[in-house]
């Protein structure tokens, strides 16, 4: 067959409605090829710039591949240079609903909402927000025509749901009401406890900028991210399967267990061979530990010929020695053999034994040259890439496929005229099977036994392990059954196209201050290795992710969590700069090491962002309940971070270091708080507002800007009592302070946070809030003390209750009056206490030996002891000799913060130095101040 005239006949513009005329960024051109051919001329131009080409993240290709692959100016496989005018395109039209007074609550949603969507499954990746979530994001912090960024944009999914805020019907099933001018209405809880629809949004797309630095990523997000014509797509692609039956079909004939009647395959298992180490016969590790009798693959069996114990790890592999014709090379792979075969006669379905038939089959396949494109790249050094070559031989892209599909794929690519308006798409379509297709998938032995359907799956996803018993699916029945579930995507995608770049979001050209929401969804430490993962998917398209600004911990790439830090901090500060101020950024964040989450909670903080919130999906119960503890990382986290207004940051710069200076940090901070939280219609207590956290946070601002801190914990304390309002142990604005209380009335009694207990100062919030409710007793406290401690940290020393209390809270001797708080208690909850004087004996009698909170009047004074105690300790930490193991947290703390103050970064670097790094990592007010004294020290 000619292919050439075959693609001819069925060209792509004789089937493509491209022939209306198209203004693009201000040009107006006969139809959008014309465009697309316009700006490659000009991206060519481009790529002659050797200063472009060295952008962080710059794709590795040739410009080749790079114009192919790219629809610019929406879709370049390089940094975009067209983001700006985009950009000031976008801003150019005036917005219907740009409210001058923006103000939002932080806000968190379902990251894993939508799983379950066609548009989610059309094309895997390696983890993935479902662009349902990310809507709830959109509709919550964002108006119609607003620009957002996703900087770690993956398969694009924050512009799909960019796209889907206009439409009316994805809307709804998010459970909205949508009004017929367009307002957005949500189910709350009103002033009088019932259910009311209250208008938050409108319809109406939103505009994205995709950033990510692999261009398998933005390939997808690209595809995600544009209309094409599904007709034309569809035929073509029938089309293709057409040649592809009449030229390859043949190689999936095989035979039914009759020896006559033809059935074609469905899929081939492909087993493991070892070597038994009694009698070296050759193990097919199917055919010797699979009981077909008892359905199940046992561990441990014996030897067919010499009836030796046999297990895998008792055994080495089959290599064989053959060459190979793909990279010219005699090469050494692990011998894997087609044993089990699934076939279907009519619409029969039957399993059988691989057959003579079949293993002829296969070596005639094998004879055949290709005449196409076959990936041959060597696969890059990686902590995914070594496992196929360590266990398999491995080590070229085509290795991972069988012969038969690798001639089939490549076939079809060889088909895809990428600068055709369609062609992308066919290419998204092989891609998005291609794990499938490939020796990485693995027969599901406990659903293959089960016969619950689906027994054969992609294999163990976020790596690259061969699986014993690998899966060799047929391309053209797979490709058929796909077509239709993608076509039907397609055509849902929206209208509007968003712009997409590929490289490193350390550096993006856009003007500052030109987003108004980011959504970041960035890799977790050493989770998952993209660049690695994705190699196999780039192979196919030309150019590879260049990792040098990829963000992850990985030991070959020579990045540890310090490396992911500072270009997490990067990105943070580029995300910070491009944002609006008073404006909002979502950070997602999946469940991962303590070290990890703390990195994160730096960069934001180094960058300049404000938390506002943490919430933690609590899948279980499907809600969301705040987290102050790092160590309580579990589950995939919310982050919610906003960057001050410019008012606030100009007026702090001629107020830092004064009483005003702090009032007005808490005024604007408490502004981005939420007011109320509810569960289950209770009110929640609110961690953010509590005046220890404010302390922190104020402290966390004025180190990285670089002042001292003009006041202790308790003076600031002290101040919050005197200029804000305090409810339930939370501060307030007046008038939200107005708005709480009225929505209590409505709601009942605050619940109180249930605090994890693991060092020395969470300690101290449980205490705390256990006795502010109920002032009791050291032996009533002792008993619940003792159940929190099982989380306790190995390297904090252990203290005791009684030193604990001695230092932090007051005991009432029964001498003098009643104290307040524990009058309130007794008279409150003890029917016979009631109405007696704080000097009457039998009130005194029934207070004394509670602990109580210390009247922030006299709070000072005890908390200079305590000071002073944890400072002596501190001493000793700095002159010890030997790294310490075990030590008191809170004393490194507090002599960090003193030697921050008197300026003394050495003492800071020298006891940090001292001990465990994990700790170090873990604890994000020692990175605080360890990292700024590292900086402070470089820069004298
Ligand atoms: C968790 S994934 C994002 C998934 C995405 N939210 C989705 O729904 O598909 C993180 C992404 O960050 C990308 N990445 C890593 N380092 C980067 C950097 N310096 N700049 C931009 N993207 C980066 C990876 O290639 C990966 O696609």
């Amino acid at each position: 067959m000619n292919q050439q005239d075959d693609m001819n006949l069925c060209t792509d513009q004789s089937i493509m409605n491209n022939i209306n005329p198209v203004t693009c960024l201000g040009i107006t051109f006969a139809n959008d090829a014309d465009r697309r051919a316009y700006f490659t001329n000009v991206l060519r131009e481009k790529l002659q710039d050797s200063e472009f080409c060295k952008i962080g993240g710059f794709p590795i290709g040739s410009d080749e591949d790079i114009l192919n692959l790219s629809d610019p100016p929406y879709y370049t496989v390089c940094p975009n240079p067209w983001i700006t005018e985009f950009i000031a395109e976008w801003e150019h039209k005036p917005k219907q609903f740009e409210g001058h007074n923006y103000h939002r609550e932080p806000f968190a949603a379902d990251v894993s909402e939508g799983k379950n969507d066609p548009i989610y499954n059309a094309h895997s990746y390696h983890t993935k927000v479902p662009h349902k979530a990310i809507m709830r994001y959109l509709l919550h912090y964002t108006q119609p025509g607003d620009i957002i960024l996703d900087g770690f944009c993956g398969t694009g999914m924050t512009g799909v749901a960019a796209q889907m805020c206009g439409n009316r019907e994805e809307v709804l099933s998010l459970g909205y009401q949508v009004k017929a001018d367009g307002a957005i209405l949500q189910e709350e809880i009103g002033e009088d406890g019932t259910k009311v629809w209250t208008s938050f949004s409108r319809l109406g797309e939103r505009r994205a900028i995709l950033s990510d630095l692999s261009p398998a990523a933005t390939f997808i997000a690209y595809n995600y991210n544009r209309r094409i014509d599904v007709m034309a797509f569809e035929k073509k692609a029938t089309h293709i399967l057409e040649q592809v039956e009449k030229e390859y079909g043949w190689m999936y004939d095989t035979l039914h267990v009759d020896g006559k009647t033809k059935g074609k395959i469905n899929y081939i298992v492909w087993s493991d061979v070892f070597i038994c180490p009694e009698c070296s016969k050759e193990i097919n590790l199917w055919n010797e530990s699979v009981d077909e009798i008892q359905r199940c693959v046992n561990d441990i069996f014996s030897c067919s010929q010499c009836g030796a114990e046999l297990s895998k790890k008792k055994m080495d592999r089959a290599w064989v020695t053959e060459y190979d014709d793909v990279i010219k090379k005699t090469v050494k792979v692990a011998k894997q053999v087609q044993t089990l075969i699934n076939y279907s006669v009519g619409t029969k379905r039957f399993f059988k034994k691989a057959d003579e038939h079949d293993i002829k089959l296969y070596e005639r396949i094998k004879g055949i040259k290709f005449n196409t494109n076959v990936p041959s790249d060597l696969l890059p050094d990686g902590f995914n890439t070594r496992q196929p070559i360590a266990s398999h031989g491995v080590t070229h892209a085509h290795m991972f496929f069988t012969r038969r599909n690798l001639a089939i794929i490549s076939y079809i690519r060889s088909y895809i005229d990428l600068t055709s308006n369609i062609g992308s798409t066919l290419l998204f379509w092989i891609n998005a099977a291609n794990r499938n297709l490939s020796r990485l998938s693995k027969l599901g032995t406990g659903n293959y036994f089960g016969g619950g359907g689906g027994a054969v799956n992609a294999g163990v996803l976020g790596t690259l392990y061969l699986p014993s018993f690998s899966v060799e699916s047929s391309v053209i029945k797979m490709m058929k059954e796909r077509l239709p579930k993608l076509a039907r995507v397609m055509a849902n995608l929206g209208e509007s196209k968003n712009i997409i770049t590929t490289q490193s979001s350390t550096l993006l050209s856009a003007p500052d201050s030109s987003f108004d929401y980011l959504f970041i969804d960035p890799p977790f430490g050493s989770n998952i290795n993209y660049s690695e993962l994705n190699f196999l998917w780039e192979v196919w398209l030309g150019p590879k992710t260049n990792i040098i600004e990829e963000a992850i911990e990985n030991s070959i790439q020579k990045k540890g969590i310090n490396e992911y830090r500072q270009l997490m901090t990067l990105c943070f500060k580029e995300a910070y700069r491009l944002l609006k101020p008073g404006k909002w950024m979502t950070v997602e964040f999946s469940n991962t090491k303590a070290a990890v989450w703390n990195s994160i909670q730096t960069a934001l903080a180094e960058a300049g962002f404000i938390v506002a919130n943490v919430s933690m999906l609590d899948k279980k119960l499907g809600s969301f309940k705040a987290v102050t503890t790092p160590t309580a990382v579990k589950q995939d986290l919310v982050i919610s971070a906003y960057k001050p207004n410019d008012g606030f940051e100009e007026r702090f710069k001629q107020e830092a270091q004064t009483g005003e200076g702090i009032l007005d940090f808490v005024r604007t901070h408490l502004k981005y708080l939420p007011v109320i939280k509810r569960h289950k219609g209770l009110i929640q207590f609110i961690p953010e507002r509590d005046p220890r956290i404010l302390f922190d946070q104020m402290v966390a601002y004025h180190v990285r800007k670089g002042y001292t801190i003009p006041i202790s914990s308790q003076e600031f304390q002290f101040a919050l009592a005197q200029h804000f309002i305090e409810r339930d142990g939370m501060y307030f604005l007046p008038d939200q302070a107005a708005e709480y209380d009225q929505k209590k009335i409505s709601s009942g009694e605050a619940t109180q946070l249930s605090i994890f207990v693991y060092d020395e100062a969470s300690a101290i919030q449980w205490i705390r809030q256990l006795i502010k409710l109920k002032p009791q007793t050291f032996s009533d406290i002792n008993p619940q003390f003792m159940q929190q401690l099982g989380g306790w940290s190995k390297n904090e020393s252990k203290l005791d209750l009684r030193e604990l209390l001695n230092q932090n809270f007051l005991c009432y001797d029964g001498k003098v009056d009643v104290p307040e708080q524990i009058h309130a208690y007794l008279s409150t909850n003890w029917k016979d206490l009631r109405n007696l004087l704080k000097d009457d004996p039998i009130l005194r009698a029934k207070a004394q030996d509670r602990w109580y909170l210390p009247d922030p009047n006299k709070a000072g004074d005890l908390e200079k002891l305590r000071e002073k105690a944890l400072l002596k300790e501190f001493v000793e930490y700095k002159q010890a000799k030997k790294k310490l193991k075990v030590f008191r947290l809170e004393a490194v703390r507090t002599g960090f913060k003193k030697a921050w103050q008197e300026r003394d970064y050495n003492t800071i670097v020298t006891v940090a130095e001292k001990i465990p790094n994990n700790v170090l990592e873990e604890d994000p007010k020692l990175l605080m101040w360890y990292d700024q004294a590292i900086t402070r020290m470089g820069a004298v």
